[in-house]
């Protein structure tokens, strides 16, 4: 997708406002703890990421803050970024610990200038981070470029997003009872795939307006990664834990399938780590 034409660009103004007028239920529903953020994410990010006191970060598309926070706990030193003023404004709200270690920044992520300006000092990141967002941008490739360069020799970026084959706009979860048998069979109906397409949808059923999702199918977000000299050192895809999964038939703990893929890139030369 061109973000550089007039439409798309006039799509990512639209959805800086959606995010904005989202940003006090998104922030609600981080801050009520027991999110994917907190049970799912951030374990495993934090896993890929391996972060070491005294490191520093860019956490991209950093909503409320919540993980760069987190990133901050851990001794890391923090650039944090949205393009959304109201989610930045509610992320220094929050943040009353580790002040002087988390910076935060209104910047528009498919934008590669912008990105590159998030260095300041021209100091290079040890990590990068993007959680759940780049499915949410229009264009990707200005992220991923501008990645390459931010980092270090060695260092990485690990970005999550709604998986592509599992989770979306053009998937169904099924769950069917044969006849004679005791447990139903979950699977999922995918009506599309390969097509590149952008859509709109909720992400918590609380937020006041529906949000732009653009899918991209493996072939072209890997790829858009490696043409900008990344290579993937590290994929995971997690299963859904529940307490109770009988009490909702649709709960992803029923399913066989991952709702999120996470990914790890390297600078293309750097050496692999587990
Ligand atoms: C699903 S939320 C995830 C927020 C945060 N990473 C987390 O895990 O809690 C998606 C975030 O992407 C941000 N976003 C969407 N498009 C963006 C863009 N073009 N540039 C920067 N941020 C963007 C939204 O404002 C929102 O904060």
């Amino acid at each position: 997708m061109d973000h550089d034409s007039p439409a798309s660009s006039d799509l990512l103004a639209e959805s800086r406002d959606i995010w904005d007028a989202n940003a006090e239920a998104w922030d609600a529903r981080m801050n009520r703890g027991g999110s994917w953020q907190e049970t799912l994410i951030a374990p495993t990010v934090e896993k890929m990421l391996n972060i070491e006191p005294g490191q520093r970060v860019l956490d991209v598309a950093c909503g409320n803050g919540i993980f760069s926070r987190r990133l901050a706990d851990l001794g890391a030193s923090v650039v944090a970024a949205d393009f959304s003023p109201r989610l930045i404004e509610l992320a220094r709200q929050h943040t009353t610990e580790h002040t002087e270690h988390i910076r935060y920044q209104v910047a528009d992520a498919t934008d590669e200038a912008q990105l590159l300006a998030l260095a300041g000092d021209g100091e290079r990141f040890d990590a990068a981070v993007c959680n759940n967002a780049i499915m949410d941008m229009p264009a990707v490739e200005p992220l991923f470029r501008a990645v390459a360069q931010l980092l270090k020799p060695g260092g990485c970026f690990v970005f999550t997003v709604m998986h592509p084959c599992f989770n979306g706009q053009s998937i169904a979860k099924l769950a069917e009872l044969a006849d004679y048998d005791l447990e139903p069979t979950y699977s999922i109906k995918i009506s599309r795939y390969l097509s590149a397409e952008v859509t709109k949808g909720v992400a918590i059923s609380e937020q006041p307006q529906q949000q732009y999702y653009w899918h991209r199918p493996l072939h072209l977000l890997l790829n858009s990664a490696f043409e900008s000299g990344l290579v993937m050192d590290r994929l995971e895809e997690p299963v859904i834990k529940a307490d109770n999964p009988a009490s909702n038939a649709f709960t992803w703990a029923n399913y066989d399938m991952p709702p999120l893929l996470f990914v790890r890139l390297r600078p293309f030369g750097s050496p692999s780590a587990p």
